[in-house]
């Protein structure tokens, strides 16, 4: 399913993505750089250390590597949902350093959709705005943008035992742009979806990203998939999580299936192929 061009009502760029950079232009200044993170659990294992990354405005960046090299523990700190156990999150807004993310800066997408079974799609997508007070009736605008944006404002009464995976996944994606976030955090969002739903879905991904100004971090296992949509691959290897390469993607955004079957697209899937086995091969006691 395509955006739905005229029919949809998009949601303004947030106005914060806006002032940093054109939606889909260039990159713009940091939004929040990670230096020296480290994370240790009480259980002993070190899934992170020395992890020095700086997120800008109007990136695309994925995290790829294999399991266990710490991808969602970076995430879920980027997120604050979890503390490093050494090194500093600085957040930055309009150039000065902030204090801590404001929550409505994030949005969080899950592998999976975590939807309320028993609630239709628009209490689903509603929910970060009524966590906040909003009520219904104020909500209802944004909810439907957001659902607009995804292709889904007629199913704004079904309820998520009606839709499928990927109709599912994108009520999940609407429900974390509801707030307009400044960052979209996403923990491999499509791996659990069949390949034309997935390639379908990273389209529009991209569409949103270049209509909203949205930043993106994505994680994902796939080399194909953080080529097509990324401007940065940040290669992560395991024991301890640490980022062993960074990819610049060089192609113009949004992209389009003449991409996908470009000469520049296959070489670059090569020396993202060839970062990840070496990630691999480092892992001695990995447990892929
Ligand atoms: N709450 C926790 N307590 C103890 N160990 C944890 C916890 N969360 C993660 N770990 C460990 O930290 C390491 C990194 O985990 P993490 O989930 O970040 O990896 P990942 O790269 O996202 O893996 P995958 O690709 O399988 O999702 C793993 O060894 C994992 O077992
Ligand atoms: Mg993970």
């Amino acid at each position: 399913m395509t955006l739905g061009g005229g029919q949809a009502a998009a949601l303004a760029p947030s106005p914060s993505a806006a002032a940093d950079a054109p939606a889909g232009g260039p990159i713009g200044a940091p939004i929040v750089r990670l230096a020296g993170v480290g994370k240790r659990f009480a259980n002993g294992v070190t899934a992170l250390s020395g992890l020095d990354l700086t997120i800008c405005q109007g990136e695309f960046v994925s995290l790829l590597g294999p399991s266990g090299c710490g991808k969602s523990t970076a995430l879920r700190i980027l997120a604050g949902l979890a503390a490093p156990s050494t090194g500093t999150v600085e957040w930055t807004r309009d150039g000065n350093s902030a204090t801590s993310r404001a929550s409505h800066d994030i949005g969080f997408v899950f592998q999976e959709p975590t939807l309320m079974p028993w609630a239709p799609v628009f209490a689903n997508v509603w929910l970060p705005l009524r966590l906040k007070g909003v009520s219904r009736a104020a909500a209802r605008d944004a909810v439907m943008d957001a659902l607009s944006l995804v292709g889904l404002e007629r199913f704004v009464d079904a309820y998520p035992r009606e839709l499928s995976g990927g109709m599912k996944m994108r009520v999940s994606i609407a429900r974390a742009l509801v707030t307009q976030p400044r960052i979209l955090l996403m923990d491999e969002p499509f791996a659990a979806l069949d390949e034309i739903t997935r390639q379908r879905l990273n389209d529009d991904l991209l569409s949103i990203k270049a209509r909203l100004g949205t930043t993106v971090v994505f994680v994902t296992h796939s080399v194909f998939e953080s080529t097509y949509l990324s401007t940065r691959i940040v290669v992560m290897a395991a024991r301890p999580g640490r980022i062993l390469e960074t990819i610049d993607v060089d192609a113009p955004l949004p992209r389009d299936q003449r991409f996908r079957t470009s000469v520049l697209y296959n070489a670059i899937c090569e020396e993202t192929s060839r970062a990840l086995l070496a990630a691999i091969a480092t892992a001695g006691d990995s447990h892929l």
